[in-house]
């Protein structure tokens, strides 16, 4: 039985963690793929000397072209250009649409029947421009940002209330960027949600509202530390939970740009919800009632999105 092949377009920061990460956890054999001569095969080779150690078995590769992704079942998508301080996601816009192009022919004429996660930024534009790029059905083409920032909310919220991040469940909705919507009700300590913990003096309504202002800036905190480029540990680990969820078919409920045709009174876009991935792809949009503050900024969030969207077609009609 041929083992799974994990395809990545982008063979920088988060393209090496994702393949050591892929490595780690034994899920298939993996090639990186990048436009920079070397970089993927340095990689793969790097990472390939560290199975005997860690003890996994994986052809890993590097490669300059896009026969070698031929068969992928799941592509994970990198290529394109990071932030730098100052910058925000939607600066890069320009530049990565038209790697956007590139890549979707790529994985349109080699691995048509992948499951493919966008990571690119502007996430919510790019993984839509993607989709188009590459032909390939939408419920097959995801991309990983609401993973990323419940991750984030839950890790303040566990060192808030210096418990388990295992313990700590978040929900996060919207658009990938400064607008993404947090959303407290729904998110919990061992199923408490948190407001019940504020009328229990856990924390404080002011408190709450710091650490989620904390995870909408997550990605530019690390910008700003970094000064080089944008995160890539967790962006990569986020990735690879949404990879193993259809890998191995688990039905996993996870937030994340998906495709809507009517749900959220949206169609032909793609925003942040909630997801049920297993070996269908997007098998599922779970569509939670919005209440007052929420439904704002979640509309916000939205028109965000909306604006990047026609942006990218003023840059390339083709998408119109
Ligand atoms: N085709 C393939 N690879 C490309 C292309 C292209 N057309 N253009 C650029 N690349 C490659 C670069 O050579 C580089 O190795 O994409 C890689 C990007 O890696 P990094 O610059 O290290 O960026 P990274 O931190 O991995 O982030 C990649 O993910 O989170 C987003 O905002 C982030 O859009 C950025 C992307």
């Amino acid at each position: 039985m041929a083992r799974t092949k994990i395809a990545l377009i982008g063979a920088g920061q988060i393209g090496g963690t994702l393949a050591l990460l892929a490595g780690l956890k034994e899920l298939g054999d993996v090639v990186l793929f990048d436009i920079a001569e070397g970089t993927p095969q340095g990689k793969a080779l790097d990472i390939a000397e560290a199975s005997p150690v860690e003890g996994f078995d994986a052809v890993v590769a590097g490669t300059n072209g896009y026969e070698a992704i031929a068969g992928a079942d799941v592509v994970i998508v990198t290529a394109g250009v990071p932030r730098k301080p100052g910058m925000s996601r939607d600066d890069l816009l320009g530049i990565n649409l038209k790697v956007m192009e590139q890549v979707g022919q790529g994985i349109r004429d080699n691995a048509p029947d992948a499951f493919v996660i966008c990571i690119t930024n502007p996430l919510d534009a790019m993984v839509w421009a993607l989709q188009k790029f590459s032909g390939l059905p939408a419920n097959k083409v995801v991309g990983m940002a609401g993973v990323l920032d419940s991750a984030r909310f839950r890790y303040f919220l566990a060192e808030e209330f210096k418990v388990s991040v295992e313990d700590v469940t978040a929900f996060v909705l919207g658009g990938h960027g400064d607008t993404m919507v947090p959303l407290v009700r729904y998110s919990t300590v061992a199923g408490i949600p948190l407001p019940d913990l504020v009328k229990m003096g856990w924390t404080t309504d002011a408190r709450l509202e710091e650490i989620v202002q904390r995870t909408r800036d997550g990605g530019a905190e690390i910008v700003g530390l970094l000064k080089t480029g944008s995160a890539f540990y967790a962006p990569a680990s986020s990735a690879i939970q949404m990879a193993e969820a259809y890998l191995k078919d688990k039905k996993r409920v996870l937030p994340c740009a998906a495709y809507l045709t009517g749900q959220y009174g949206l169609d032909g876009m793609y925003v942040g919800v909630p997801t049920v991935i297993g070996e269908g792809g997007i098998e599922r949009i779970i569509e939670i009632e919005l209440q007052g503050a929420e439904k704002d900024n979640f509309q916000k969030s939205v028109d965000s999105v909306r604006g990047l969207m026609d942006a990218c077609k003023g840059i390339q009609p083709s998408l119109g």
